[in-house]
């Protein structure tokens, strides 16, 4: 890559020739099978990924969302029941609750984690809410502990949605492996990313994978006979073989994301943007997004932008307000955390494999705006 050349949010594998030649390989390796759907492929990742997840069972389903909509279904949510979901998330994680007929309740998030607590979740329990799924947004592990008390005293289910943060600890456990059930996306972007769509429930409860491999293949066992309502909720092979050949990798690119995040952070030290605020104890983070602050938002996102810089925004419109669940809430702020934190948020460019000389451009380039936006008047500045 040049040193003008655009730095992107994030890099797909086929920026990676040697990569893109092994993945290639694996994809023929089942194409000259023909076992497109399930077989033995889908169940060595499956393997492997328990075992990287350190959990005894993993299940390959077609998407994060599916994951997320089996896992509450395994566990019995329906219509007539809530499930707390954090309003600054992918909608996803709202959308799974309502595809069963049951109500998201939104809570707000942490002003410096931007990750929902026992603190945030209380205040939106109803007799109502059955379960609870906290995100390990961005990567960063929520603190779990409180949550699980509170789960125990109030009996509640909890469901991690770690779409974000694949191979992220929580005090030395891997995250989807402390609530229920744990949920994963494989969607190419992730931390760990397919060719296209794919997904992946993770339990140490057997009843509860073994509920799930069913109802991914429409209750079916033995073949034909259907012994309760399922859907095509499955991993195809081929993803399954793009998906093994990256796991070996998975550690040393998130090993990779943190070392990067702790020189952006480093590079970003003199500048008026505020980077994440670093993990607390115990609480990983694998960087999926890399998140930075600033009330200047869009301006710093244009400055950027005219310097090549892309950067995203995780996410502009927190779920609760936004047009598929705002009538739900009758246009109250049950959120206003996430709402005002909606709009000072920044991703900035984090992928595995980012060059010295790009964090230093990313750095300079904050810094002289930082420079800029000090010399605006006030009066101009709103
Ligand atoms: C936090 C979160 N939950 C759930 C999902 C849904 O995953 P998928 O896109 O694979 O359905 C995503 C995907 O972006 C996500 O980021």
């Amino acid at each position: 890559m040049s040193a003008s050349a655009d730095i992107p949010l994030t890099v797909m594998d086929h920026r990676d020739p040697q990569l893109l030649g092994e993945l290639m390989s694996a994809i023929e390796d089942v194409a000259v099978t023909g076992a497109f759907i399930g077989g033995a492929v889908v169940e060595e990742f499956e393997g492997e990924y328990a075992d990287w997840c350190e959990v005894s069972h993993a299940v390959g389903v077609s998407s994060g969302t599916e994951a997320l909509a089996l896992a509450l279904r395994a566990l019995d949510i329906g219509p007539g029941d809530e499930v707390v979901v954090p309003a600054n998330s992918f909608i996803a994680t709202a959308e799974a609750v309502s595809l069963l007929g049951a109500r998201p309740r939104f809570a707000d998030v942490e002003e410096d984690t931007q990750l929902v607590s026992a603190a945030t979740i209380e205040p939106a329990l109803t007799p109502a809410v059955r379960c609870v799924i906290p995100v390990h947004l961005f990567g960063r592990t929520v603190e779990m502990a409180p949550i699980m008390q509170l789960a125990s005293e109030r009996g509640l289910r909890v469901v991690e949605d770690a779409a974000q943060a694949h191979g992220a600890r929580y005090r030395g456990r891997m995250v989807g492996t402390i609530g229920d059930a744990g949920t994963f996306s494989f969607y190419p972007a992730k931390n760990l990313g397919a060719w296209g769509d794919g997904g992946a429930l993770v339990t140490n409860r057997a009843e509860i994978a073994e509920r799930v491999r069913l109802l991914r293949s429409h209750g079916e066992s033995p073949r034909y006979h259907h012994r309760m309502v399922g859907t095509t909720g499955r991993l195809d092979a081929l993803q399954a073989a793009v998906l093994r050949l990256k796991l070996r990798r998975l550690e040393e690119w998130n090993e990779d994301r943190r070392k990067l995040a702790e020189e952006l952070r480093a590079a970003l030290s003199s500048s008026a943007v505020a980077p994440p605020v670093a993990p607390a104890l115990g609480c990983d983070h694998v960087y999926h997004q890399f998140v930075v602050r600033t009330p200047r938002r869009d301006a710093l996102r244009d400055f950027l932008a005219r310097k090549g810089i892309v950067t995203g925004i995780h996410y502009p419109i927190p779920i609760h307000r936004s047009d598929a669940y705002r009538a739900l809430e009758q246009d109250r702020d049950v959120a206003p955390r996430a709402s005002r934190l909606a709009g000072e948020i920044v991703s900035l460019p984090m992928f595995p494999g980012m060059a010295p000389e790009q964090i230093e451009r990313i750095g300079d380039a904050v810094s002289q705006f930082s420079g800029e936006a000090a010399r605006v008047p006030v009066l101009a500045r709103s």
